[in-house]
């Protein structure tokens, strides 16, 4: 490892797309790295972008960084279509002179450090995403956030098909991983969970609200991860966005489905990117905090090449090639899944 006692100025990003609890980790990057080694902070703008635009840094003081803790998106903005070159990002942090940098993303913009690091730049990195998606930690900063969201949704929308006799789909976000979903569906008292890991079929999920009419409840509740797809059928996509598939439109699929074989009224609800923005709830605040002062005390003990993992409610730092181009996603075997069928939960299956 490099000695780390010449590390005197370090650089923050915030790559992919937003979640929230960035600002936390900005803030506490900052903080820790001023109060505990003395450093200068800079933050590079719109992920990796801020490298190679004009005006693409922020010089990050105290000041600058007050108020921050329970605000939502990024004060560095985030890009999650710019790629780039490493090398080029490389030759940027000596320009800017910088001695090392945390790289705050999910596998794509953690891919990108890893390169850099193999590049010979000390970089750190802080896993984020509201999907919970990255291999090798228990959980990522944003998950918690976006299942308040959902699971206040859930809340809601059992209100209101409870006094219409109605059926309810609520779709999450989550790409080809079903944790949103099936917490969510904990969470928020739901009858149907509909994740991409269990295939479904529409008969099924049909079968569980008319056994629910047959003992008098009045409404069923759907959560159904954008994700989630019909044994034998394929996800539903609202085409591609720089290359990416952009999921999405499951719930409104379903209506139709659902409508054509019940007498029931059926309604759908997509809570899309509401489930990424607003205050980060407490848990992702300290989870943040806590990421933050060890992605820097980690490039002050001269660790390079590896991220701020959370395994067994410790950090662990981890190298990045475990997280690098991989997908989380629900093991069958899955506590949380046996968890919900046993409170009578189905997934369709
Ligand atoms: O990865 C986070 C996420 O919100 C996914 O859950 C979702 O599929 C995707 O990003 C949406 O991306 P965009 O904001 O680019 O539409």
């Amino acid at each position: 490892m490099s000695n780390p006692s010449d590390i005197k100025k370090i650089g923050v990003l915030t790559g992919g797309g937003d979640a929230p609890g960035l600002n936390a980790v900005v803030r506490a990057i900052v903080l820790s790295a001023r109060r505990e080694f003395g450093l200068q902070v800079v933050g590079i703008r719109d992920g990796f972008g801020g490298f190679v635009e004009a005006d693409g840094t922020l010089p990050l003081t105290g000041p600058v960084v007050r108020g921050l803790l329970w605000r939502g998106g990024s004060i560095l903005r985030c890009n999650n279509i710019y790629r780039g070159d490493p090398a080029r990002f490389c030759e940027a942090m000596k320009e800017l002179e910088l001695d090392g940098l945390v790289v705050v993303g999910g596998d794509g913009s953690l891919t990108i450090g890893a390169e850099m690091a193999k590049l010979g730049a000390r970089i750190v990195g802080v896993p984020k995403t509201i999907d919970r998606d990255v291999v090798g930690t228990d959980t990522t900063f944003g998950f918690d956030s976006a299942l308040a969201v959902v699971s206040d949704a859930c809340q809601r929308l059992i209100d209101t098909a409870e006094s219409h006799h109605r059926v309810m789909i609520v779709e999450v976000m989550g790409r080809n991983s079903g944790f949103i979903a099936l917490h969510g569906a904990v969470a928020g008292g739901a009858d149907v969970a509909l994740v991409p890991e269990i295939p479904y079929r529409v008969e099924n999920i049909a079968d569980v609200v008319q056994a629910r009419c047959a003992k008098n409840r009045t409404y069923t509740l759907i959560v159904a991860a954008e994700g989630a797809a019909p044994a034998g059928g394929d996800q539903v996509t609202q085409g591609s966005d720089h290359g990416r598939v952009r999921l999405g439109g499951i719930a409104e699929a379903l209506t139709g489905q659902l409508a054509a074989i019940l007498p029931h009224q059926v309604r759908s609800v997509t809570l899309g990117h509401l489930q990424r923005g607003g205050t980060p709830t407490p848990f992702d605040r300290v989870l943040g905090t806590r990421m933050g002062t060890a992605a820097v005390a980690a490039l002050m003990a001269g660790e390079s090449g590896v991220f701020t993992a959370l395994r067994d409610s410790e950090i662990v730092l981890t190298p990045i090639e475990v997280a690098a181009g991989k997908q989380r996603t629900l093991q069958q075997d899955d506590p949380t899944i046996a968890t919900a069928r046993s409170v009578g939960i189905s997934f369709g299956d």
